[in-house]
């Protein structure tokens, strides 16, 4: 029998669209897929060469648990000059992209019945990894016509005794909201007020569109930076998802505990992986790569929401990162429910998008633009047609 710890993990609702999406395309049918949270654009050729030449010169071994230390030192330069924090090395732990730091963490800090906040709608694993330790998600559910931009307010109605933590996510995946910096503010003083850890996952911190600021909450003082887990990845910023590479900074003595569990499960992130993330660093042409990424995916979103809204199809906009979270609500009465409502769009229309309940807010559904603007004309026409046929 499996432990009962696990018998009600959700495999991931992303991947699941993905499969039967290839299942599709493999019997030749053309799909359009706004499935993926991956960058269409390839690692950058100078990460990818730096790797190859660790490989060929034998760096092949295990490596410290927490991360090779240029790697190390360079995330703290990192850390300082891009979001204004100061680190060590000894506060950095390095695993297996910023999902695995997700997991270390929760596996740090909870206990069972902790409560975690975690604004809606979410990214998919969060709940997940927080049940897995005997958390207790509590959804907060910023309000659609703000975007759902999380407020002070909101927050401060949620805490409880038990809570634990709030998980940040901003820019967000799936709705793009940004937090303003004065509202991170405020909501880094209640945190310290009800002595709640922050989470704050910056993976998106480079994909910001017009007038929007990603502030980190680390960088507010000393004493916020001292409740907070600041979590990034090498996945989307160097379109690197693959190569699994994740970082945490926070506290050492958090860092040494997350560190020692990294090494009893992981044991270190590949090791030529490690030196291509500590070129996408250091190789002073990641600046333009990131800025052209970021230039293209500007368009794409531009784009994307002057379509949409010739084919009258609602949305929320988005600040950041590379998703259009739209709101499909009123065909909710054509379905029994969402999953089956994705389903129809992918059979009748061709087109994979991931259905809102999977962020837990039903009825809405994420469409990824890491397309072409082509693919992206053509699979919100087949959308549109598909929805108008109901
Ligand atoms: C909000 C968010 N956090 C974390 C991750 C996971 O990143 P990684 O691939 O580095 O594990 C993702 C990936 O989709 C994400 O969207």
């Amino acid at each position: 029998m499996i432990a009962e710890r696990v018998k009600s993990l959700k495999p991931s609702p992303t991947l699941a669209v993905s499969a039967r999406a290839n299942e599709l395309k493999a019997k030749g049918i053309d799909i359009v897929s706004f499935g993926a949270g991956e960058p269409d654009i390839d690692t950058p050729d100078f990460v990818k060469d730096a790797c190859i030449k660790a490989l060929k010169d034998g760096k092949t071994k295990y490596t410290p648990s927490s991360g090779i230390m240029p790697l190390r030192e360079a995330l703290c330069k990192k850390l300082e000059q891009e979001n204004n924090i100061k680190y060590e090395p000894s506060e950095i732990v390095v695993s297996s992209g910023a999902k695995m730091i997700l997991f270390l963490i929760f596996m740090a800090i909870l206990n069972e019945g902790d409560e975690v906040i975690i604004p809606s709608p979410y990214w998919v694993t969060y709940p997940e990894q927080v049940l897995l330790f005997g958390g207790k998600p509590v959804f907060l559910e910023p309000s659609p016509h703000k975007n759902f931009e999380l407020t002070p307010e909101l927050l401060e109605s949620a805490i409880s005794p038990k809570t634990k933590a709030i998980i940040i996510n901003s820019p967000s995946n799936p709705t793009g909201a940004v937090i303003s910096p004065k509202n991170m503010e405020k909501i880094s003083e209640i945190c310290l007020k009800h002595n709640i850890f922050i989470i704050s996952d910056e993976c998106y911190e480079h994909f910001l569109y017009e007038d929007a600021i990603m502030l980190s909450p680390a960088s507010i003082d000393k004493e916020v930076r001292n409740i907070t887990f600041t979590v990034n990845a090498f996945s989307k910023t160097f379109s690197m998802t693959g190569w699994r590479v994740g970082y945490l900074a926070c506290p050492k003595d958090y860092a040494k505990i997350i560190s020692d569990l990294n090494s009893q499960s992981v044991s270190n992130v590949t090791s030529f992986a490690q030196w291509g993330a500590l070129e996408a660093l250091n190789n002073p042409k990641s600046k333009d790569f990131i800025k052209s990424m970021k230039t293209i995916f500007g368009k794409r979103r531009s784009y994307l929401m002057d379509i949409l809204d010739e084919k009258g199809i609602s949305y929320s906009k988005p600040k950041g990162a590379f998703y259009m979270f739209m709101d499909l609500t009123k065909y909710r009465d054509k379905f029994k429910d969402d999953i089956s409502m994705s389903s129809y769009i992918l059979e009748k229309g061709n087109v994979a998008l991931v259905p809102g309940s999977a962020f837990g807010k039903e009825f809405w559904a994420r469409l990824s633009y890491c397309v072409s603007e082509d693919v992206l004309q053509k699979g919100v026409s087949r959308l549109s047609e598909a929805l108008m046929n109901l």
